[in-house]
């Protein structure tokens, strides 16, 4: 193992420019004009896996492919197999103008390395990678047999990639998933995800006159459909900031004592939380504490508002149509399709007659939520804690991914969650980041990972 270790630190350098290379790609899935991008990045990705030494495919879907690397391994092995799955996809990089440096040209300043991806998530699967790539090349035995999966539609809630499990089920077939996709408190605190939220998003346009009409000339005597959605839109959420649609908290399974003293006892200081987001004053569902409101309780938010003139200076009219891009997180037990229904029931209840609405269903995704005592977890809190050299804390996360369910729905596989991002990464906002030494721990988290896993089979 020590030729594993003395290989990553030997590499360090090469590794970050490696992590360059990769952020470069503007691999933005939810925007259709980086198709190109889509392909050009997998294609760079897989050609880094078979220099690593990994049998590596590009298995093509309806959408971007998915990246398969395998370790070789021997024809009748009785080693544990595990799937590490990432994806090469990133959100969209918008608002430019708020980007210190331009997102797709990776920039390092003190121990961040800045760039859209560079924590969500390329540089968290590169670092499995790495490792993987240590033992590989100082011919040091891997204890498993490893399978990385790196798809390219997470971001736009992985929509082809249950057909590609339900398609190679029996190579895929593992002891468990290990995603690096979450993330820890601080450096200090190496942290285990045990739960994440599902989400379903819906789209909402409201169309009023054929076109934008002058407002002076016939407003007054049509309705506004900014006007309209904004206040259907403000009775989707009460003062107490609960979510205000009948049956949405039908299947939500209460925090238990225990829990909610797990939860008191995570680091979080009001006044740096606040003035790391920026806010004058936190809001939330009132009854619960901002680590329960962040990861333990569903939300309803508007991740977009649309409508009428957005240029510089005035234009004085009855806008044609409003819209709103929403998406609400869920928590165990909530189902997407309970909850998708109970949606659409109130718009449409909430709707006025005077505009005509138009629902598009988005992605959704179920709320997961695994047991931090298996022998799996415990191996993985040995890894970070090898890693780290701190004792690592449980957490629930509040972000989603969407494909963990299926995993186990499909392969029969839990997903472990060793998070490598920092509250700061700023991961889909503008200025992303991955810390250097979270990408360095990250890789001996990952070597020794291996070993702590084999030991428990
Ligand atoms: N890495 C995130 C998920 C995440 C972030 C989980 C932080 C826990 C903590 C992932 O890339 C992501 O952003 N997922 C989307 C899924 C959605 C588009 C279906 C999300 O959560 O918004
Ligand atoms: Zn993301």
């Amino acid at each position: 193992m020590e030729a594993v270790f003395s290989y990553l630190e030997k590499n360090k350098a090469r590794f970050i420019s490696e992590l360059c290379d990769y952020v470069k790609f503007p691999s933005v899935s939810a925007q259709p004009e980086h198709r190109k991008d889509m392909t050009q990045c997998a294609d760079w990705l897989a050609n880094h896996c078979r220099e690593i030494g990994l049998e590596t495919r590009l298995a093509e879907t309806p959408g971007n492919p998915v990246v398969v690397a395998k370790t070789p391994r021997a024809k009748n092995s009785h080693k544990p197999h595990y799937v590490v799955y990432g994806h090469y996809d990133v959100q969209p990089a918008e608002p430019f103008e708020l980007w210190k440096t331009p997102p797709f040209e990776p920039r390092i300043e003190g121990t961040s390395l800045f760039a859209r991806g560079a924590s969500d998530n390329k540089g968290q699967n590169l670092a499995h990678l790495k490792a993987a790539e240590a033992y590989l090349k100082t011919g040091t035995e891997l204890p498993c047999d490893l399978t990385f999966v790196i798809e390219g539609e997470e971001e736009v809630g992985s929509k082809n990639l249950a057909e590609f499990l339900r398609n190679n089920r029996q190579e895929l077939h593992c002891e468990s998933v290990v995603v690096s996709d979450t993330g820890m408190p601080s450096k200090k605190h190496p942290a285990l995800t045990y739960a994440l939220r599902g989400i379903v998003a819906v789209e909402i346009i409201l169309h009023g006159p054929s076109r934008d009409l002058h407002s002076g000339i016939y407003g007054g005597t049509v309705d506004n459909p900014a006007m309209a959605l904004s206040q259907l839109l403000a009775q989707l959420r009460d003062k107490n900031g609960r979510v205000a649609i009948p049956g949405f908290y039908q299947d939500v399974a209460p925090l238990s004592a225990y829990e909610r003293k797990q939860f008191a006892r995570l680091p979080l200081s009001i006044p740096a939380y606040q003035k790391l987001l920026g806010v004058r004053k936190l809001f939330g569902e009132r009854g619960f504490t901002p680590m329960e409101q962040r990861s333990a309780r569903p939300t309803i938010e508007i991740n977009g508002l649309t409508s009428g003139y957005q240029g510089e200076g005035s234009k004085t009219i009855v806008p044609s149509w409003a819209k709103a891009k929403l998406t609400f997180r869920l928590v165990p037990n909530q189902r997407p399709s309970q909850v998708r229904a109970a949606i659409l029931k109130q718009l449409k209840k909430l709707c006025p007659p005077t505009v005509r609405m138009e629902v598009k269903a988005g992605h959704g995704g179920e709320p997961y939520i695994v047991s931090p005592t298996s022998p799996h977890a415990q191996a993985g809190l040995r890894a970070l804690k090898a890693a780290f050299g701190r004792e690592p804390i449980l957490m629930r996360e509040g972000g989603s991914i969407p494909i963990v369910t299926d995993f186990k729905k499909i392969l029969g596989a839990d997903t472990l969650l060793l998070g490598l991002a920092l509250p700061d990464d700023n991961a889909h906002s503008p200025n992303e980041k991955f810390d250097l030494e979270c990408f360095a721990k990250g890789m001996q988290m990952s070597a020794h990972l291996w070993q702590e896993l084999a030991k428990k089979t």
